[in-house]
């Protein structure tokens, strides 16, 4: 066996995979909220299907893209070997454990947390991503180019009161499963530092309100002014 083979079967490799391919997705999140920004131009989708075309055909961010979907897949099978490698190292729960005294809630239920952002990952998926990619969006022209007006999918879909409830109450989730992944990913990564580890601590508890906070409010924006 290898040792990149012997790393990715240890449970510090399935850790730092879980790390890394989670510090990825941060960065994703961050360029795609600051991107959907664009949803409250008030241009009536023009900067936002101008930019959601560059997204979708420019060959460098077409490698981010393909490296997201590659982070999306590997962070959900190893944290299922993770868990499944962790209930066979215990099969019977500590009879003494007060799990609420010893650890945050958003720590105990990664799993739970995870799997509604998945859920809710596919939703959005099959929404937007695949509609831009294979569906038909209806046209706009913008000087003498054409794009897919993806705006046009968007505002629509959020004028549905149970998919904006599904997006906000997501969010919420979202922010949680952040809540506990920022600051573990980099303990995880061994950046443990006296001076820097408050610091990472703090961004990490502004991160994980105001990206959620900022997606959550594009629907309901959407839905209040439409
Ligand atoms: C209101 C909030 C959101 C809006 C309006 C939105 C909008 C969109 C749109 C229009 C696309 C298709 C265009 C493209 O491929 O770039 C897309 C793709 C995507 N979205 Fe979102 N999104 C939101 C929130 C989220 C959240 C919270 C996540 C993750 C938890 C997410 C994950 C993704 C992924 C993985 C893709 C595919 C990206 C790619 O192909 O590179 N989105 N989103």
């Amino acid at each position: 066996m290898s040792w990149v083979t012997k790393t990715l079967k240890s449970t510090l490799g399935r850790k730092l995979i879980m790390a890394l391919t989670g510090l990825f997705l941060i960065l994703f999140l961050t360029g795609h909220v600051s991107g959907n920004l664009l949803l409250f131009k008030g241009d009536g989708g023009e900067a936002f299907n101008i930019y959601a075309k560059f997204m979708t055909t420019n060959p460098a961010v077409k490698i981010l893209s393909y490296l997201t979907y590659i982070s999306v897949i590997g962070h959900i099978i190893y944290s299922i070997l993770l868990s499944q490698h962790n209930k066979a190292a215990r099969p019977v729960g500590y009879a003494e454990s007060k799990a609420s005294t010893n650890s945050a809630w958003s720590s105990r239920n990664m799993g739970v947390l995870g799997t509604i952002i998945l859920i809710f990952l596919v939703v959005h998926l099959q929404g937007f991503w695949a509609k831009m990619h294979w569906g038909e969006v209806p046209m706009v022209t913008y000087g003498e180019e054409e794009y897919k007006n993806l705006f046009l999918i968007v505002s629509e879909a959020f004028k549905q009161e149970w998919l904006v409830a599904l997006y906000v109450i997501s969010m919420g989730f979202l922010g949680f499963h952040l809540s506990h992944g920022f600051a573990s990913a980099f303990q995880t990564l061994g950046l443990n530092h006296k001076k820097y580890s408050p610091a990472i601590k703090a961004i990490g508890q502004v991160y994980c309100i105001v990206v959620p906070a900022a997606f959550a409010s594009m629907p309901l924006y959407i839905y209040f002014t439409s």
